[in-house]
Parts: C-alpha cells; structure tokens; sequence
C-alpha cells in the first residue's frame, strides 16, 4: 500500500448544543479563536502535514464552512480596488491554490464513525487523516504540528496512528481510552480501544484526542459494527475492529489540546492564543495584569 496521506476528513455536521444560543444559526466550527475559525486551524494543520484534499463530511446550516474555503468575489474585487493588499492576500491565503476543497453531507447525525463512512467514496482507497475541529491542537514552539509528527508516524510504521494524551480517572467517560504496549518512543501498540467507559471500567486513562491516521480498511469494519456508545456508528469501534487483522499505533502526541467542544476549553484557548498572537499579543497581557491588581 502507498504509504502518503493525501487526504484529510473533517466531520463537520454536529449541532454544537454546547454553545447554544452562539450556534443557533451559525455552525460551531465557525467559532473563531482570536482572529479564525476553528475549522482553519484544523484544515492549516491538515495542509502543514502535507495534505492537499480536504473532505469536509457537513449538515444543514453549514453552508458558511463551503463559503469561508470559497472565493470570496465581492469582498475581494472591494479589496483589490481599495489597494488593501495586506487584506487581500490574508483573505486568499484561506484557500491555497494547490489545495482542494470536497463537500458531502452526513444526512442524519447517525455518529462520528457513519460521517467517516460519508467521506470514502472520497479517499480513493488509500490511507486518510480524520481531524475533528473542536479539539483545536497547537504543536510544540518550533517542532512540528500534531498531524505532522502523526504522518511521519505513520509512513514510517505503515499502520493506523491515533493521537492519545493521558486524561485524570473521572474524565475517561467522555473519550476513546486505549490500552495497549510500550513499542518506541511515545508510541503504544493498541491492543484495546473504547468509546466513552465508565472510570471503573476504564483500560487506561490513555485517551484519544481528535487526530486520526487510518488505513483504508477501517471502512469495513464501521460498516459491518453495530451501534456502540449512545447508540452511534463510533469511529473507536470500527479501529477496534482493525485490531484483529492491522497493528494501530497510539501515539502521545507533542504539543497541547484545547477542548473547544467545551466553553472552558474554548475560554482558554482564546486567552493562550491571544497571549501569543503577534499583534495582540501584549495588549492583552498588559490589559490581564492591570485586571489581576
Ligand atoms: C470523539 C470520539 C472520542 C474521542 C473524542 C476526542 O468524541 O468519539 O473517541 O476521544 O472525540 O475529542 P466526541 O467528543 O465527539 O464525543
């Protein structure tokens, strides 16, 4: 099999009830941190990895994703004429020419492993990153970000690689937890995957962030599961599924997750990115200082 991730799937269709009344009418991966959106963070981290086709699995009410990797003609003709090039060029560096843009709804919320499925007829049989937008990651300063390390992982092992970060005991119910072997550096060689266990039945406290590396082959087995946690199509049963005829890696990722599915997450998020935001940056440290005294 052809070792290169040339394609990135994000399911985008979910309701975002966590931040109501913000997503009544506008999608939540729309959402911005500082100055963009969470989507652009994912799909910038998905084309630093190298990746070109983005593939993003939507619903209703998400037109305003389709339009923010769109030209935008009438503001860009309004920008051109006003000679605003710094603008111009930051609006039409959202979508890179040699980047490629596929839409394909998810017609009912069935679960994260069915909006996978809705991405296949997509990924032209070859291996594929999954990169879910609420989990907003930021690589180490000066290595590389998450999807990357994870690519190079898995060109270089040749078998699916999950992103994992140890969680404390009372949250393992609201993730994917595995169990597996030390096999290399930050890497485990998966033997068990859940969705979501109870703390009392928790494998581990390894628990799987939002980036996926996966082979093609993970398809079938979603296909053939039944409905596993909340009575959804799970990603995390169809990579079960895998264990029995593929090694997965799980790989403790460098750099940190910020839960934007949370306001918490999300909160603190916008105040960590601010802070090193080059041109807001220390207007707002200074404006943070003067609140604490
Ligand atoms: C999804 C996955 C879960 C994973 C989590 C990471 O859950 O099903 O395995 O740990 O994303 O954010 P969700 O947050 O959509 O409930």
């Amino acid at each position: 099999m052809n070792n290169k991730v040339k394609t990135a799937v994000f399911p985008v269709a979910g309701l975002g009830t966590r931040f109501l009344p913000a997503t009544k009418a506008a999608p939540k991966e729309m959402l911005p941190v500082v100055d963009k959106p969470l989507i652009q963070y994912a799909v910038e981290e998905a084309y630093a990895a190298g990746i070109r086709h983005m593939v993003f699995v939507t619903g209703r009410n998400k037109r305003a994703i389709e339009d923010h990797f769109d030209t935008a003609y009438e503001l860009e003709n309004e920008l051109e004429q006003a000679g605003k090039q710094a603008l111009l060029d930051l609006v039409r560096s959202v979508q890179p020419e040699d980047m490629l843009c596929s839409y394909v709804r998810q017609p009912r919320a069935l679960g994260l492993g069915h909006a996978v499925l809705c991405a296949e007829h997509l990924t032209e049989g070859a291996p594929f990153a999954v990169l879910l937008a609420d989990d907003l990651m930021i690589g180490p300063t000066g290595g590389q970000p998450v999807l990357a390390q994870m690519v190079n992982t898995f060109e270089r092992l040749g078998n699916s690689v999950i992103a994992v970060q140890e969680v404390p005991q009372e949250h393992v119910r609201r993730y994917g937890i595995v169990a597996g072997t030390a096999d290399g550096e930050r890497l485990l060689k998966v033997r068990q995957i859940v969705e979501k266990p109870a703390p009392e039945q928790a494998p581990s406290r390894m628990a799987v962030a939002g980036r996926y590396v996966l082979t093609p082959a993970v398809f079938e087995q979603i296909r053939r599961q039944p409905r596993g946690a909340g009575g959804e199509i799970q990603l995390t049963d169809g990579i079960a599924g895998l264990l029995a005829s593929e090694a997965v890696h799980a790989y403790q990722y460098q750099g940190k997750r910020y839960d934007c599915g949370s306001k918490e997450g999300f909160l603190e998020a916008t105040v960590e990115l601010a802070l090193a935001h080059p041109e807001v940056g220390q207007h707002f440290r200074d404006y943070l200082r003067a609140l604490m005294v």
